[in-house]
């Protein structure tokens, strides 16, 4: 779930999924009234990647979650995995200081960013029989403060709040929940953040190994947790950054950002 476009996380994710063999179904946003720009967009991802089933779920709807998830149960009668890349906060929301967000953005925000998570697991739960394995979509945003990143900030704290919680919920069935922490990427999401550019510039000169990741090393780890190769871990946030959340201080990022002390 979350696939908008090829720059998508999630289509990151689903590539590397069906290189590794999976069956594969996505979910879009509904389209309005006579068009199809969105599902065109999403069957650009998933069609060549052979996908069973391409299905609309507004994931602030409960009908659309529960009509989607009845369908991947007719279609695929039980399922292994389910990928959650899905946030949104409105613009004017995000784009001010967190302390100025109102009540209604913040509504809209963990709404679609968290408990589209929540009510998904529990979907998605119910059709993994014999255990399974869930991914959740956070950033370090949600651990630290990223300026720029404020209410979404917000929101990745809950989510990988409501991830642990899942994790326990699901855990005697045999199912595994974890978060992968991203780093910055451009996608569609993204460029909501302020200042976004600059961020990829920086993020790179101060993460230990020099570079920003691709959608593709977050779908190499996604297919880890997803995997029986991952079996014993659940509850888990896994940082897929180049290291950057390790660092307390621009470390490499002075040398490379040539940067100077101003002390003797
Ligand atoms: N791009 C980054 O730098 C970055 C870094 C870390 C984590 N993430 C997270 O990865 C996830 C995917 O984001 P992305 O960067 O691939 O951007 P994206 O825009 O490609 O994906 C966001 C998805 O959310 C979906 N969505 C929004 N509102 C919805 C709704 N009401 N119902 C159903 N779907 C809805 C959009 O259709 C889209 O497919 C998000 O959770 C994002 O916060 C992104």
């Amino acid at each position: 779930m979350g696939v908008a476009n090829e720059y998508s996380i999630a289509a990151g994710v689903a590539k590397v999924l069906a290189a590794e063999g999976a069956t594969l179904g996505f979910s879009h946003l509904p389209d309005k009234e006579g068009r199809d720009r969105m599902e065109k967009r999403v069957r650009r991802v998933a069609d060549p990647l052979g996908a069973q089933l391409v299905l609309p779920c507004d994931v602030t709807s409960d009908a659309d979650l529960e009509a989607f998830f009845k369908a991947i149960g007719e279609r695929f009668g039980k399922i292994d995995f389910l990928v959650h890349s899905i946030a949104f906060a409105p613009l004017e929301d995000i784009r001010c200081a967190t302390v100025d967000a109102t009540r209604d953005g913040f509504r809209i925000a963990m709404d679609i960013s968290v408990y589209s998570f929540i009510a998904a697991s529990k979907y998605a739960a119910r059709l993994m029989g014999d255990g399974g394995s869930i991914v959740t979509m956070s950033y370090f945003g949600g651990e630290k403060v990223v300026g720029g990143y404020n209410l979404m900030g917000v929101c990745k704290a809950a989510l990988e709040s409501a991830m642990t919680y899942a994790a326990y919920d699901l855990g005697p069935k045999g199912i595994r929940v974890n978060a992968v922490s991203a780093g910055p990427i451009k996608t569609l999401a993204s460029s909501a953040v302020g200042e976004f550019s600059e961020m990829l510039a920086l993020n790179a000169a101060v993460a230990p190994m020099g570079r920003n990741v691709t959608t593709d090393d977050v779908g190499n780890a996604t297919a880890f947790l997803l995997s029986h190769m991952s079996g014993a871990t659940t509850g888990e946030v896994m940082h897929v950054d180049y290291g950057y959340h390790i660092m307390g201080s621009p470390g490499h990022a002075v040398e490379r950002l040539g940067l100077k002390s101003t002390q003797a």
